[in-house]
């Protein structure tokens, strides 16, 4: 709730003075509005990559990055893995409640009504490009929904908020898991509507007609509780994609599509894959401390993946029940994978490193996930599809409230720092008119 408090900042520019008034969270976070800057002193403020600057009000999620909090809609996250499914957290999301019980049946309903991909875009998956990477391949689906589901324009949208969020949510799990069968040469594998979502997923990634897939319950148990860990994180860079694509008011799904490419990027929801290789040439090569100076060395483009995080200056606590739940799960289920082990050696490594304690740098969520996604059987490149799965919740949530509110099109000022008309006197005196 925004909450505006007597104070306000007074700024001196050119010996005028401008009174900002101060806008403070419901958590406490301080803000200066800056909102009258521009029409008072004619300044603009700069802040590349958005490093001091609150994009909006939000209600959402909540991060405390001194001290390693993260709550969605006021609830502890450890509290909704201990608790709750990745469908009721996204109900959570998205509605700001945690569904009862005849909402749960409803949406979950609906997810199963909406788990069907129209057949005609069945047939796009056959003309990627073998090895064609699942992200781009999802992007891609993804905005072409719009041409097979074109009541997407935002008055029916914001009338049927619920049938399109089960859509997307449904959809594109079953587009996921058709783009993998694909991509090993495999017949799909439909929807059933007598299981729940997580373990739908999987049936659908790892069923096939040769070999019936057992479901395990500790399996979906596992997939539940990395899609809530994952289903929102705030301004996130993706978010922040989805938030401003959004308020073009483009359709849905556009909208969506450009959060997933946004997520796609190594230094964003890419690192769970890049996390992976990392560790297999740290295993192979067996020499951590090199790998630590690499990625301190400020020549080497070289950065430890899963570690850092722009808004975490603690333990991610995301990374640290799945750092557990990591151990617990294989430990239960006999899977051994090295990788656990170098995983473990360069976190102790860096945490004990007076380069990576100066600069507050800890694992993020992103750095144990993929040994569990492994221990699933899901293979790398599918890792981020697996995010982007979880992420939808946030994202619809996000730009449910960006609509909701009274926001205008995103388009921030700059500072031009190109030529002047004085550098380029001459430039065009040789050229003939194409217009008189
Ligand atoms: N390895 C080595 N050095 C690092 C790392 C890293 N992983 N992360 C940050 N640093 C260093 C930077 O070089 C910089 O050093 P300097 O002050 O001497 O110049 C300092 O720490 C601050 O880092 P920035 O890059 O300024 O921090 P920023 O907030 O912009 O970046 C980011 C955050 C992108 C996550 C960064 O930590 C990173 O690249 N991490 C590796 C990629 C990764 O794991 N991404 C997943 C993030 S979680 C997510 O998106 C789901």
């Amino acid at each position: 709730m925004k909450q505006e408090s007597p104070g306000y900042v007074v700024l001196e520019v050119e010996g005028k003075s401008v009174r900002l008034p101060v806008v403070v969270g419901s958590e406490g976070e301080k803000g200066i509005d800056i909102g009258a800057l521009r029409r008072e002193t004619g300044y603009v403020t700069l802040d590349p990559s958005f490093m001091n600057t609150a994009a909006c009000y939000s209600s959402i999620t909540f991060i405390d990055g001194e001290k390693g909090i993260l709550r969605y809609r006021g609830i502890p996250i450890e509290e909704l893995v201990r608790k709750t499914m990745f469908v009721e957290v996204a109900y959570l999301l998205v509605h700001g409640e945690l569904p009862n019980e005849e909402q749960r049946r409803n949406f979950s309903a609906m997810l199963n009504i909406n788990s069907m991909l129209h057949e005609d875009m069945r047939h796009f998956f056959d003309h990627f490009p073998r090895g064609a990477h699942p992200m781009h391949i999802l992007s891609t689906m993804i905005n072409a929904l719009a041409a097979f589901y074109p009541n997407v324009d935002l008055k029916s949208l914001s009338e049927d908020i619920d049938q399109s969020t089960a859509r997307l949510i449904s959809i594109v799990r079953t587009m996921a898991a058709f783009a993998y069968k694909k991509s090993i040469g495999e017949p799909v594998v439909y929807p059933r509507h007598d299981l729940s979502y997580c373990a739908n997923f999987l049936n659908m990634m790892f069923d096939s007609p040769v070999k019936p897939y057992q479901i395990h319950p500790d399996a979906v148990r596992i997939l539940n509780m990395l899609f809530i860990l994952h289903a929102d994180h705030e301004q996130n860079c993706s978010t922040t994609a989805v938030r401003t694509i959004g308020s073009a008011q483009v359709n849905l799904y556009a909208t969506i599509s450009a959060g997933i490419s946004a997520l796609s990027g190594p230094l964003h929801g890419g690192a769970n894959q890049a996390v992976i290789e990392m560790l297999k040439m740290i295993q192979q090569d067996g020499n951590v401390k090199k790998f630590l100076d690499m990625a301190k060395d400020k020549n080497n483009p070289f950065r430890l993946m899963g570690f850092g995080h722009r808004v975490y200056k603690t333990y991610d606590p995301r990374a640290a029940i799945i750092k557990r739940e990591c151990h617990a799960y294989l430990e239960r289920t006999h899977y051994s994978d090295p990788l656990l082990d170098v995983a473990r050696e360069v976190e102790e490594a860096a945490l004990n490193d007076p380069y990576f304690i100066e600069r507050n740098l800890y694992p993020n969520v992103d750095f144990y996930t993929g040994i569990l996604y492994r221990a699933l059987g899901i293979p790398e490149n599918m890792f981020t599809v697996m995010f982007a799965l979880a992420r939808l919740p946030g994202w619809i949530a996000h730009w449910k409230e960006m609509i909701g509110s009274d926001t205008k099109i995103v388009r921030p000022r700059q500072i031009y720092i190109g030529k002047t008309p004085v550098e380029t006197v001459g430039v065009m005196e040789n050229r003939e008119p194409l217009l008189q």
